[in-house]
């Protein structure tokens, strides 16, 4: 077979959720050049290249994700991927001391990132049943591993306590769903992904560096090889995995 068949996402109905930010722009103008009708969610709007869809949803609001689901069903009937790869970062998300780290903010993290995450699945996950299909939920090397505070030391950067929780708790989720509507041919996977470079302080590439196998951080078109194989056929008997594009970070 040709490998431009096995990777093919041609008139794929893909929902991708922080569609607005540095990995879901990558994400959603490689599917929609490659023929996939691509469709945002997020809370911000950005230009987008024609044919994207963009529905705004403030994801903090359950109500808000079963209001867009419902409008995205009526016009499109069915869906073949969901794409879950928001995340939080609310005033404050920088801040480490457990010490003095907020309810507030607990929550905020919590309701977007993991939170959030399962009430999509729901809900999209009704439409996938009728024909089956994809979920991709964005892990992160955080939800395996702690964040090193070495990395974080001397600059503005810094990766909260309630990050690593809730990313360790979509892989958990995206295991239970995989399992849960396998017989309704629903595969439910993760891609964990690790500092992707968004022109950061010298100070903290540096040090990042000095820990990653790889010795650089990851350019946002690398995350692309597995959201195609993961949105197309080639992953038809891959579900409950956990992958990793990490440049080895968690290997050592
Ligand atoms: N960038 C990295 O280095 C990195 C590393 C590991 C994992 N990840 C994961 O990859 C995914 C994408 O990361 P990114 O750096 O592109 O993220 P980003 O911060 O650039 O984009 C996140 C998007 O989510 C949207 N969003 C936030 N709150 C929302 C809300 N309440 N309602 C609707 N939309 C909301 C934002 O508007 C934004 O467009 C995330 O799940 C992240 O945890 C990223």
């Amino acid at each position: 077979m040709k490998i431009e068949k096995i990777f093919n996402v041609k008139n794929k109905i893909i929902v991708i959720t922080g569609g607005s930010g540095l990995l879901g722009r990558t994400v959603s103008k490689s599917l929609n050049v490659n023929g996939a009708k691509v469709i945002v969610i997020d809370n911000k709007a950005r230009k987008f290249n024609k044919g994207i869809d963009f529905y705004l949803c403030n994801l903090e609001s359950v109500n808000e994700i079963k209001r867009t689901a419902e409008k995205i069903q009526k016009k499109y009937k069915s869906i073949d991927v969901l794409i879950n790869n928001h995340q939080a970062k609310p005033l404050g998300f920088t801040k480490v001391d457990i010490e003095s780290f907020d309810e507030n903010l607990w929550d905020q993290i919590i309701d977007i990132n993991l939170k959030a995450t399962f009430f999509l699945c729901k809900y999209f996950g009704e439409f996938l049943k009728k024909n089956g299909g994809s979920i991709i939920n964005f892990a992160s090397t955080y939800g395996l591993v702690s964040s090193n505070k070495k990395i974080y030391k001397d600059n503005s950067l810094g990766n909260p306590v309630a990050y690593t929780a809730s990313k360790g708790g979509v892989i958990s989720l995206t295991k239970y769903l995989a399992c849960y509507w396998a017989e309704h041919n629903i595969r439910v996977n993760c891609i964990t992904p690790h500092g992707v470079w968004n022109k950061h302080e010298k100070e903290f590439e540096e040090k990042f560096i000095r820990l990653s196998p790889m010795r650089r951080m990851m350019k946002a078109e690398e995350i692309l090889g597995l959201v195609f194989y993961l949105s197309s056929n080639a992953s038809s008997y891959s579900t409950g995995s956990n992958f990793l594009v990490e440049g080895g970070w968690t290997a050592w």
